[in-house]
This record gives C-alpha cells, sequence and structure tokens, in this order.
C-alpha cells in the first residue's frame, strides 16, 4: 500500500485555534496510508525578496517539508476577508526565488472555519486565486466552510456528529483527488 504524506498548512498562530483543531481533527478521517503533518509557519520572518539568494533556515525547512508531501491541505481562518498575513507570508516564502516554487503540482485541499456564518467564503477563493497562480491543483467540491460553534468538536477532539459526514465526504474526495493529481515525486 502506498504511503502519502500531506503537508498541513494553518493560517492562525492563536494557541486555541478552531483551525488547528480542525486540522487535527481531519486527520483522523483519513485512511492509514495518509499521514498529516502539521508544518511550523510562525518562525518565518517576514518575506524579504532581498534574502530569496539564501533563504533563512525556517524557509529551507518549510520548503523543504512541501516538497517531501505528496499534496498540501490548507486549513484558515479569514482576517478582514481574506486570508491571514501570517499564511500569505509563508505561501510567499515557499513560492521563491522565482523558479523555484516547492508548490507546483502539488494537489492540494481548502478548509476553513470560523465564527460567522459564511466565515472564510472569501478567504478560501483568495486563496484560491493565489494557489492557482502557484500551479496547485486545487480540489474543487465540496467547499468547506465550517462555522466553529458548541458541539464542533466531540470532548476527545474529534470532529463532533453535526458536521462529521459531510467532512468525512470531504475526506475521501480529498483522499482522492490526491491519489489522481499525485503530485510530483517528493524529493525527500
Ligand atoms: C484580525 C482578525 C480579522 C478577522 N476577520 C474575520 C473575517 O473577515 N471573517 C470572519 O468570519 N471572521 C473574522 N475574524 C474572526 C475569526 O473568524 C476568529 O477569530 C477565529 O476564531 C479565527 O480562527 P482561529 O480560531 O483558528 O484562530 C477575524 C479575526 C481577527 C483576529
Amino acid at each position: 500500500m502506498s504511503q502519502y504524506t500531506i503537508a498541513v498548512l494553518v493560517g492562525s498562530l492563536r494557541r486555541e485555534s478552531f483551525n488547528r483543531k480542525l486540522a487535527t481533527a481531519l486527520a483522523r478521517l483519513a485512511p492509514a496510508e495518509f499521514t498529516f503533518k502539521q508544518l511550523e509557519i510562525g518562525d518565518l520572518p517576514l518575506y524579504n525578496q532581498d534574502d530569496d539568494a539564501e533563504q533563512p533556515a525556517p524557509a529551507k525547512r518549510l520548503k523543504a517539508e512541501i516538497e517531501a508531501a505528496h499534496g498540501l491541505l490548507f486549513v484558515t481562518p479569514e482576517y478582514n476577508r481574506s486570508i491571514p498575513g501570517v499564511l500569505k507570508n509563508a505561501i510567499d516564502h515557499a513560492s521563491r526565488p522565482y523558479g523555484d516554487s516547492a508548490f507546483a503540482g502539488k494537489p492540494a485541499g481548502v478548509v476553513g472555519a470560523s465564527i460567522g456564518a459564511i466565515g472564510t467564503a472569501m478567504a478560501q477563493q483568495h486563496l484560491r486565486n493565489i494557489l492557482a497562480y502557484l500551479d496547485v491543483p486545487t480540489l474543487g467540491q465540496p467547499e468547506a466552510f465550517i462555522q466553529a460553534k458548541e458541539g464542533l468538536f466531540d470532548e476527545s477532539g474529534a470532529i463532533g456528529p453535526a458536521s462529521r459526514e459531510f467532512l468525512q465526504g470531504w475526506m475521501d474526495r480529498f483522499v482522492a483527488w490526491v491519489k489522481t493529481h499525485g503530485g510530483p515525486k517528493p524529493t525527500t
């Protein structure tokens, strides 16, 4: 059985982040052949093109982790109707220098949780725009705009009953998407 590694980018650094909890709970819905690794993006400096010739160590690490993955999972809140700066900063780092992006061809899924009912719809649309430019084939349907409310998670941290069937369906489609699009052979 093939093994698949998924690089997970969470767009919140908040300790009690709903999106981080969602990323952790989503991983539990995947088959055993899938491993999810949440990547550290909080230690990245602000992207500066002057450093392209010698990228900072956290950026090199991030790129290596993305390159080693078979697919990408973005789990992000919406900040002011777009993606949080911390996530954009990470994407900018990993996409550079020009011609040496870590992203090209990696299949991706996009999910987001917010306290608002339509939360993350605009952020996800902005993110899809960025991913299209980066040549990242991104799962189109189902869209997953998750409202962070009581009962989203059960006591064990798993997805609660109200959203479990929907998110299991989302995960099944994501797994098939990664298998179909495969992505370039991981470099490590
Ligand atoms: C700077 C900032 C901007 C925000 N803008 C939005 C927004 O545009 N839409 C929305 O639904 N929620 C917005 N929120 C509320 C977030 O959905 C909420 O803080 C959420 O818990 C963040 O996700 P996290 O729990 O993973 O950190 C905003 C929060 C912050 C801190």
